[in-house]
């Protein structure tokens, strides 16, 4: 099962600039999480911090009681291990084939026979749909194949936590919503606690139990996807819209004048409804994903710290959920 990773006032500097500050919040175990956020606010910065690659100056991100911060970097080692990457650009060895990159993994961090190496590759390969391309080099598959090479690489080691950073770069939207299914299919197999950087607004949508954003050197929100959905904030609303109007500028903020001329023009930009799609559900075949139980119980106990907007959404998501035969709950005292 997955596991909880918990960020606590988490800043990034580089030299004098700031990327961000004071970042917490706590990825549930075995729940899916987007990260949205416009380029350059540091997403990618963020999941290398995750994983102890980069250090931040304050703060602590928490796995199993090990700080991927500051703690020893024998206990840092030891805990990348039950990570799965995928990085935003495949970041496959060239040289190597498809079966090659996504062995390598097992033959650098374990001592598994090649025979026990070969049934687990070819099973990952499997599960991206790239049987027949084991051969094949990176630079003759297509971006969308690489981008697959990349997820079947990130899951051999059987991850506790998969971070993904674009999945869905280069992808056309039929690969795309491929892709998404592939993620929600995933998360049932193997209940791991999932991180995903994207643009993607479709994914944004129907993939995770959790989103945040990153904005202006900080984390603006982090919490059940419904809260962002539904959130009153400018530059939530601009980026789900993928509008011009808003605290986003082409170099990623506006200045103060050409903002507060928008805000005076006319009301030109009306919210549109927001209609908060079902997330996906597993394919058939799959088993249901186990964090769903769990999310419930979890969002439903914080129910009345959230905005009305958020609440109403979310006893709304319950309220169809209720109706389904699978989800029912189990008596009381009926153990579990
Ligand atoms: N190793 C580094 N040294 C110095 N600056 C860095 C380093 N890595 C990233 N940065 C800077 O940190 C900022 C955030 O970069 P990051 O790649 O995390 O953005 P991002 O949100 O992932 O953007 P995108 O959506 O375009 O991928 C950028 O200004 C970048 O130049
Ligand atoms: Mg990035």
């Amino acid at each position: 099962m997955g596991i909880e990773v918990v960020v606590e006032g988490l800043t990034m500097s580089f030299g004098k600039q700031n990327i961000w500050q004071d970042v917490s919040l706590t990825l549930p175990a075995g729940e899916v999480s987007v990260m949205l956020g416009p380029s350059g606010t540091g997403k990618t910065v963020f999941l290398k911090s995750l994983i102890g690659l980069l250090k931040p100056q304050q703060g602590r991100v928490l796995i199993n009681g090990v700080d991927m911060v500051s703690s020893p970097e024998r206990d840092i080692y030891e805990t990348r291990k039950l990570f799965g990457l995928m990085f935003q650009d495949g970041a496959l060895f060239g040289s190597m084939s498809l079966f090659d990159n996504i062995a390598f993994p097992l033959r650098e961090h374990t001592r598994k026979r090649e025979s026990e190496i070969r049934r687990i590759v070819m099973e990952r390969i499997e599960l991206v749909g790239l049987l027949g391309a084991e051969d094949k080099l990176p630079g003759e598959i297509s971006g969308g194949m690489r981008k697959r090479a990349g997820l079947a690489r990130a899951l051999v080691l059987d991850p506790q936590i998969v971070l993904c950073d674009e999945p869905d770069s280069g992808l056309d939207p039929v690969r795309t919503a491929y892709l998404s299914q592939l993620l929600i299919d995933l998360n049932a197999r193997i209940d791991a606690t999932m991180l995903i950087v994207t643009h993607n607004l479709d994914i944004a949508a129907t993939v995770p139990d959790n989103m945040g954003m990153f904005f202006r050197r900080r984390l603006v929100t982090f919490g059940p996807r419904e809260v962002l959905l539904t959130s009153d904030e400018p530059v939530v609303i601009q980026f789900l819209a993928g509008r011009r109007e808003g605290p986003i500028g082409m170099s990623e903020e506006k200045d103060a004048a050409l903002l507060a001329a928008e805000a005076a023009g006319p009301a030109a930009h009306p919210s549109a409804p927001r209609v908060i799609v079902p997330q996906l559900e597993p394919s058939p075949g799959l088993p249901p994903r186990a964090a769903v139980t769990r999310r419930r119980e979890r969002v439903l106990g914080m129910l009345d710290q959230l905005p009305p907007a958020a609440r109403a959404a979310i006893r709304d998501t319950y309220a169809h959920h209720a109706a389904a035969p699978t989800l029912t709950l189990p008596a009381p005292g009926s153990g579990s």
